[in-house]
């Protein structure tokens, strides 16, 4: 089930991602477009400004007179600075708010960032009433104080926007989330269940046919040599199928912790028994097998299943390396873990298949010619096992060098 929260967090998580994106792509969108009209607004706000003046501007004595119909008082209150250059670029004349320097160009519009304050300036020519000549230039321009303003309160407002939009987007979303999931938990429950039910049913009658070979083999004196070969070939398969069976069920029936017993359990002992009972098998296929304990381990759990997890992976181990090669188990204990380690010198996993070693059912292309008759769900078997017991299984492996699986299990404190 947890698997399930884990799948859900992970999809909110992504919905969220995209939302912010989305909200983000808005956000920019719009206030691009929003600064570019108030900037032009701006601007078209002093060329009519400066147009006003430049019309009743004439060339007297050598100066320019401007009509007196800007008040300086309405310049000031807009923040604007009205500026009278000749030819030259001298500045002659200036009205409004006092006005630092900013360098004088005849382009039409400058904005120009000054240290103290950003202003926006737009700069005209002025041309004589009479001859058209031209008489100098006039320069309108505006703080940009109250523009800034503006738009760190936009950008506020979309801040604000965005978080209220991310957090009920993050309400809206895990409700849909869960309606979306529940329909698929439940029937991940039921097939599971199934399972259960289906191998339990399953043991009966396939004990029944097992037994039943194995006693007729038992008088195989009176048998034809070709019945014989039949009964022990019943018997061998009607053995892999409970093993299957009996597989299924553990893999069904994990997470319902009233199936483990736990006790303490000495886990050197547990593996010293091992590596015992394998030796025959890793010394006929010329395989060194060695355990190396460096600690005394012991910790809370389940002795079948962890004897049954331990176990795949020995087999696993043995099955999958040459002869002439190693395989190397350590055990140590720090301090609130215990790891276990099994490593041998075999074919190796190629790194695209490291993700779905412990998914059920699944075997290595190479693994049917090294070792006939699994099933595939060894590894996801002794996954299931050692989380249960709250703990976890990593592996590391490089084709034609070798594997090591890597078990972590908590120590009884
Ligand atoms: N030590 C190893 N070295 C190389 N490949 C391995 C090793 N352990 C597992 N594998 C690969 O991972 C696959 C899955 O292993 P798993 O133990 O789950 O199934 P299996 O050994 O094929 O069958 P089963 O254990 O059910 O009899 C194997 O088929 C094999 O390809
Ligand atoms: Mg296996």
């Amino acid at each position: 089930m947890s698997n399930f929260k884990q799948i859900r967090i992970r999809l909110l998580l992504s919905n969220l991602l995209v939302f912010a994106i989305v909200l983000t792509g808005f956000a920019v969108a719009v206030r691009f477009v929003f600064v570019r009209n108030l900037r032009q607004q701006l601007t078209n706000q002093l060329v009519t400004l400066g147009l006003g003046a430049a019309a009743g501007a004439e060339l007297e004595d050598g100066e320019i007179e401007l009509e007196t119909n800007f008040s300086e008082g309405a310049l000031e209150e807009q923040d604007q600075t009205l500026q009278v250059f000749d030819v030259q670029g001298r500045l002659l004349e200036q009205r409004g708010e006092p006005m630092r320097t900013l360098r004088f160009s005849p382009t039409l519009t400058v904005q120009v960032q000054t240290q103290a304050r950003s202003v926006q300036a737009v700069t005209l020519p002025v041309f004589d009433n009479e001859d058209e000549q031209l008489i100098g230039y006039i320069r309108v321009s505006q703080s940009l104080e109250e523009l800034n303003e503006t738009i760190n309160e936009l950008d506020w407002g979309f801040g604000f926007g965005a978080f209220v939009g991310l957090l009920l987007y993050a309400i809206g979303g895990s409700w849909l989330n869960r309606q979306v999931m529940q329909p698929i938990e439940e029937s991940y429950e039921r097939l599971k269940q199934f399972t259960a039910d289906a191998s339990h049913e399953l043991r009966s009658p396939l004990m029944a046919v097992s037994t039943n070979a194995e006693v007729a083999l038992t008088y195989a004196q009176g048998m034809r040599a070709t019945d014989e070969e039949k009964f022990r070939a019943i018997a061998s398969a009607a053995n892999q199928m409970s093993q299957l069976t009996e597989d299924l069920l553990l893999l069904a029936r994990t997470g319902q912790v009233a199936d483990f017993e736990y006790q303490t359990i000495d886990l050197t002992a547990l593996l010293v028994d091992l590596v015992r009972l394998y030796q025959p098998q890793a010394e006929a296929k010329e395989i060194e097998l060695k355990l190396e304990a460096r600690n005394h381990l012991e910790l809370v759990g389940d002795e079948a299943k962890l004897i049954r997890a331990f176990t795949n992976l020995i087999q696993n181990a043995l099955q999958y390396t040459l002869p002439g090669g190693k395989v190397e188990i350590i055990g140590v204990a720090l301090n609130r873990e215990i790891q276990v380690t099994v490593a041998d010198t075999g074919i190796g996993i190629a790194s695209e298949d490291l993700n779905k070693v412990f998914e059920r059912l699944w075997r290595g292309d190479s693994s049917r010619s090294y070792a006939q008759g699994g099933s595939g769900l060894g590894l996801a078997i002794a996954q299931a096992i050692i989380r249960q017991h709250g703990g976890g299984i990593t592996v590391t492996s490089q084709v034609g060098i070798g594997s090591c699986f890597q078990v972590c299990l908590p120590a009884s404190s």
